[in-house]
């Protein structure tokens, strides 16, 4: 019977490493900050796509949500600095040695929610439903294109 408080102390460790990923310890924690930021952006992101995957389009949620990404496109780029290619990042390499490549992924990210913004503006803040796919849609392809050259899973 004593050995069974081992084996339970055993588990609990092994379970708070499988959760947990390595702390960010570099001065000005660049990683952990651009994934704070991807974070950001996905939480204006994501509430879109269930919108639209479940038939629930709302322009006036549409356009909060649109202004949100806008606000929050900018952050992660800064913090892609040189050599910060270390764990937790999710990166690869690449953005660093296709770096012409990942600056052109990031320009049509940015062109696609430029033209979001666009469609929203023009509508007056209330783009109809098609539209307003169109136009999301083409940011996630931009999202996706991006993370299938340069992010981990
Ligand atoms: C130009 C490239 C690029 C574009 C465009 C891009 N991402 Fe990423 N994203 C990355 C890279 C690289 C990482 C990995 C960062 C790291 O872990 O160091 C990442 C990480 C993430 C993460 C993971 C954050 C975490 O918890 O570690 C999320 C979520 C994410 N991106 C969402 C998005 C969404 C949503 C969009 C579009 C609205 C988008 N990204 C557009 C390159 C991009």
């Amino acid at each position: 019977m004593y050995r069974k408080p081992f084996a339970i102390l055993l588990c609990a460790l092994a379970l708070a490493g499988c959760n947990s990923e390595p702390e960010d310890t570099r001065p000005g924690q660049p990683v952990a900050h651009r994934r704070a930021a991807f974070k950001e952006i996905i939480k204006a992101f994501e509430p879109m796509g269930v919108m639209m995957r479940t038939d629930s389009y709302d322009a006036a949620k549409f356009k909060v949500l649109t202004a949100q990404l806008m606000a929050r496109r900018d952050v992660p780029w800064q913090y892609f600095t040189a050599d910060t290619l270390y764990p937790p990042s999710h990166a690869r390499a690449e953005v660093w040695s296709e770096a012409d490549r990942f600056a052109a992924d990031k320009k049509a990210f940015f062109d696609a929610t430029d033209a979001l913004a666009r469609v929203v503006d023009a509508a007056g803040g209330a783009p109809d439903e098609v539209t307003a796919r169109n136009a999301y849609r083409d940011v996630e392809a931009a999202c996706e294109n991006c993370h299938k050259t340069f992010k981990r899973r």
